[in-house]
């Protein structure tokens, strides 16, 4: 599957999260407190709610259920009750826009 549009970058304010479903893929896109922009999965691994109503704190994306802080660039949950990862995808920019393949998540060491 190829790249997909998601949101224009004049649509993100910083230190915001943006929900979008992309082929069915609900997804979380981010600017942060340095305007990069991040795409991560928008369902919490811990109780199914959409991460884009929590908190961007840093480079993590903070649960408004429990708490769970997700980080940006790997999707990992920095402390309980979440213990499963979500999905972080490349983000690509392009005239303006920002794109997203769903399909493809980053490989995280
Ligand atoms: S639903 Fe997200 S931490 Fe519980």
């Amino acid at each position: 599957m190829a790249r997909e549009f998601a949101i224009a970058v004049d649509e993100l304010q910083q230190d915001q999260a943006v929900r979008v479903v992309i082929d069915g893929v609900p997804v979380a896109i981010v600017k942060d407190g340095q305007g990069e922009i991040h795409a991560i999965g928008d369902t919490c691994s811990h109780g199914a709610v959409s991460l884009a109503e929590g908190f961007v704190e840093g480079d993590t994306l903070e649960c408004w259920a429990h708490g769970s802080a997700f980080s940006l660039k790997t999707g990992i949950p920095e402390n309980l009750p979440a213990f499963e990862p979500v999905p972080v995808f490349v983000v690509e920019i392009e005239d303006g826009n920002v794109y997203i393949d769903p399909t493809v998540t980053k490989v995280v060491k």
